[in-house]
């Protein structure tokens, strides 16, 4: 073949960095600050009826005129390309082009899609992140993966598009749903599970003043989970080993997430997914401590369950594990722990292949006999 190759030198991706703004009431400060860093920019504002409902963009607003869009209906099933679309063309009617800030004001949903959005208008324009659900303060709102559902499976369109600012006012949590805010506390307990034991003490010791969303308490819990989430995105941004610790409860959790056809919420899920790993442990004599009893109190305290609802259908759930993002050639990989507050590392490897015995096994011992 005749050919002639010449070759482009793409330059590593810049070094960027954003600020995570934490506070109580900080909101109606959000768009002042934006301007004020981004002058030259015009803000788009994306939300949900339930957060719009709540109060939260007047709050943002203040009164002001600036081209919104609201997802309707609120939560998962907008969460798909056709929103994405629609976002993307009210910005253009708007007139708004390059110099645009998107801000996304919302839980997780609300984050991906909006993030998602600002990534593809125009090839990329930035978008500041403003989380109002326990899930998306600890968990959605950093580090950068966007993307909306397909009607195959969730996240299938997505990329890696980093906030340019965040903040968070713990104050908006005052008006989520009790379930939804409870829920989004395992996403803690995965942080405090896989990286920190003396944030795991904290949590023992402030489970009843988080229930009871004690401002002080909440501000401290957003830092806590901000540093160890932005510790370990800075050390592998896209995924390609050690982030995957973050998914820890998350392989038996998704599965569960799914055969419960959603009914069970995200984090419930994710707080089963954690007392299943912490059995796979056991049967794999990785357990030499007392750790179990206390990640299984700990979600208990925080009003979350920790085993399988009977009435789902365990060979469903099965199959779904052979399908997990992270299984292997059919066979599902888990995030383990050496010890509370770590993460099992073997071969430079965070996620570990279990044998399917084991893992019908503890499907089995898991399901909610009462
Ligand atoms: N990008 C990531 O890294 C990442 C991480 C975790 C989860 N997620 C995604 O996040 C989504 C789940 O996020 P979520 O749990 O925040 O769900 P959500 O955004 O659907 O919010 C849950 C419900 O609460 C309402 N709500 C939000 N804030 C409120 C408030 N302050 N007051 C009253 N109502 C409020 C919403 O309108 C919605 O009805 C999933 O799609 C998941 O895939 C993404
Ligand atoms: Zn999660």
């Amino acid at each position: 073949m005749n050919v002639q190759t010449i070759q482009v030198n793409v330059p590593a991706v810049e070094k960027d960095a954003y600020p995570i703004a934490i506070g109580e009431g900080i909101i109606p400060e959000v768009l002042s600050d934006v301007r004020s860093k981004r002058p030259k920019l015009r803000a788009f504002v994306v939300t949900d009826a339930a957060v719009a409902g709540a109060g939260h963009l007047h709050t943002l607003l203040g009164g002001e005129k600036v081209g919104t869009f609201v997802i309707e209906p609120a939560g998962e099933a907008s969460k798909h390309i056709g929103t994405v679309t629609a976002i993307v063309e009210t910005m253009e009617k708007a007139g708004l082009g390059r110099d645009t800030v998107v801000l996304a004001l919302g839980g997780g949903t609300v984050g991906d899609i909006a993030g998602f959005a600002a990534a593809i208008f125009k090839r990329g324009v930035p978008v500041v992140q403003i989380p109002t659900t326990t899930v998306a303060q600890a968990d959605s709102a950093i580090g950068g993966k966007t993307g909306v559902d397909s009607l195959i499976s969730k996240n299938a369109y997505g990329v890696f598009w980093h906030p340019a600012a965040v903040y968070i006012d713990v104050r908006t949590l005052t008006t989520l749903d009790e379930r939804q805010y409870r829920a989004g506390l395992a996403e803690s307990v995965k942080h405090a599970a896989i990286l920190d034991a003396e944030y795991f003490e904290w949590l023992e010791t402030h489970a009843e003043t988080i229930l009871k969303r004690d401002m002080q308490v909440l501000g401290r819990l957003a830092s806590m989970n901000c540093t160890i989430k932005a510790s370990v995105v800075e050390e592998d941004p896209t995924e390609k080993n050690k982030r995957r610790i973050l998914n820890y409860g998350h392989t038996i959790g998704h599965a569960v997430e799914s055969a419960s056809g959603y009914e069970l919420l995200h984090g419930e899920c994710v707080a089963i997914g954690m007392a299943a790993a912490g059995q796979i442990e056991t049967e794999l004599g990785l357990v030499g401590d007392n750790r179990l009893e206390r990640i299984e109190s700990l979600l208990k305290g925080l009003g979350l369950p920790t085993r399988i609802p009977a009435d789902l259908p365990s060979a469903r759930l099965i199959d779904l594990l052979r399908t997990d993002k992270k299984a292997m050639a059919g066979r599902p990989r888990f995030v383990l722990l050496e010890r509370l507050g770590m993460a099992l590392c073997r071969d430079g490897q965070w996620a570990h292949e279990v044998s399917e015995d084991t893992v019908r096994k503890v499907v089995k011992q898991m399901l909610d006999k009462q």
